[in-house]
């Protein structure tokens, strides 16, 4: 039986966090798609390495994980991200999940999309950009693709703006929670009382943002607790806002260092969302998520017993040469067939129509603003990190445009 830990726990394990893409297709390669073990880095602490651990690497078995709710369960995250954020619909299942869904949804509706995109998502980048322009050099990653999800978020929630300073704090905080934990339950706290205040105020006094949607919210009578609204809205940091910040920083890597398809979407706009879900695909921001197996089951001919834990590999599913001609190559031109970087089934991403608006806004407006732009190699950025992936920093010059 191959032990996790060998494959991982070695000198490979830095390789794998810069770049885990070829032990994935190692393990694509050398199993059915499903096999005993792990494509997370466990050195650190191998001791907390659940005993019955599994990974599915194949798009088809991860495909079949997301879509059997019933029987891959998410429970888990009570365990591990819901200590910081409270109990969400990520870790609820079926009926209760449902339910719960419908009720915070309302504030994701299309009517609400439709709208943000003129009056919040545009200028807050258009002032974003107003702000570096002008220098000729920037690091993309702190002035721009960190910053901008962060404030549309704070924006989208009606949050007053002199609060962003003290909201992006606390949500880096809250975020980097499997590095500094203590700090994380700190600004967990802070925010649930930041929170329970901002909906006091909605409750007296109702506004159109998505604090007033989660207040107003109501199906037969039911409406969300404050405990309920508080942990959803917490959920959104690590949810909808790492996970923006990190995609268009892969997506602006990936363009920079594969000249000639930026010169193709510098030349038409209109390849800019072919752009973005080939960039989801090759570099999704978050690898890899887990599920409990609530029963024996068969998974692509293995079977995992009740209890099991499971590695639900996006970023190798998204790299299937089953299902992808050249899946190891970055090509915007491809045949589009759907990734699966905003998972599948009843938890399938709920913010992915906004993800998509905000990421395409950010690159329009870049390339509407700046012109000769080029990566510092001298820094060797590059994207790196497991699950969580993308560039540290991008530092580039370039000309404004006009
Ligand atoms: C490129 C950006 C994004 C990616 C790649 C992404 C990816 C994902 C994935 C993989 C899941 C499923 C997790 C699991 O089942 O274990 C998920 C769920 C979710 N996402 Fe996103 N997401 C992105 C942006 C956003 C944004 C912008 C928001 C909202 C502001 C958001 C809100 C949510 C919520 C609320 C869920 C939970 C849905 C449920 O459990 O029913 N996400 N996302």
């Amino acid at each position: 039986m191959e032990s996790p830990v060998q494959d991982v726990a070695s000198d490979e394990a830095a390789d794998l966090l810069r770049d885990p893409y070829p032990f994935f297709a190692k393990k694509r390669r050398e199993t059915g798609g499903v096999f005993r073990g792990s494509v997370m880095d466990w050195s650190q602490a191998p001791d907390a390495m659940p005993e019955n651990l599994y990974a599915a690497v194949s798009f088809d078995a991860v495909n079949r994980v997301f879509r059997d709710g019933k029987v891959f369960n998410s429970h888990i995250y009570d365990n591990t991200i819901g200590l910081f954020i409270g109990p969400t619909i990520l870790a609820m299942e079926g009926k209760k999940h449902w339910d719960h869904r419908n009720l915070v949804s309302s504030a994701f509706k299309s009517k609400s999309l439709a709208r943000w995109e003129p009056e919040v998502v545009r200028p807050v980048v258009t002032a974003l950009i107003d702000e570096f322009v002008e220098d000729g050099r920037a690091d993309l990653v702190r002035d721009f693709t960190f910053e901008f999800p962060t404030r549309v978020i704070s924006k989208l929630l009606g949050l007053p703006e002199d609060d962003l300073p003290w909201f992006r704090k606390r949500a880096v905080e809250l975020i980097s929670y499997h590095v500094r934990y203590k700090r994380a339950f700190e600004a967990s706290a802070a925010l649930k009382d930041y929170f329970l205040d901002q909906i006091e105020q909605r409750r007296s006094k109702p506004t159109e943002d998505i604090i007033g949607d989660l207040v107003s919210a109501e199906i037969d009578g039911e409406k969300l607790s404050d405990e309920s609204i508080f942990s959803f809205l917490r959920l959104l940091l690590p949810a909808g806002l790492e996970t923006t910040y990190r995609s268009s920083g892969n997506l602006l890597y990936l363009l920079l260092t594969h000249r000639d398809q930026f010169a193709a979407v510098q030349n038409d706009r209109d390849l800019i969302p072919a752009a973005i879900e080939e960039g989801l695909r090759f570099e999704t921001p978050l690898t890899t998520v887990q599920r409990y197996a609530t029963e024996e089951t068969e998974l692509e001919g293995v079977t995992l017993p009740r209890g099991s834990v499971i590695d639900v590999c996006i970023g190798s599913a998204n790299r299937d040469e089953n299902r992808w001609e050249r899946s190891e190559e970055f090509d915007i031109f491809r045949k589009r067939v759907p990734h699966i970087s905003f998972a599948a089934g009843e938890h399938t991403c709920m913010g992915l129509h906004l993800a998509r608006m905000e990421t395409r806004v950010a690159v329009e407006c870049l390339l509407d603003r700046i012109t000769n732009i080029e990566l510092i190699p001298d820094d060797n950025p590059h994207i790196a990190g497991q699950p969580f992936r993308s560039p540290t920093a991008l530092p580039v010059t370039f000309d404004p445009v006009g």
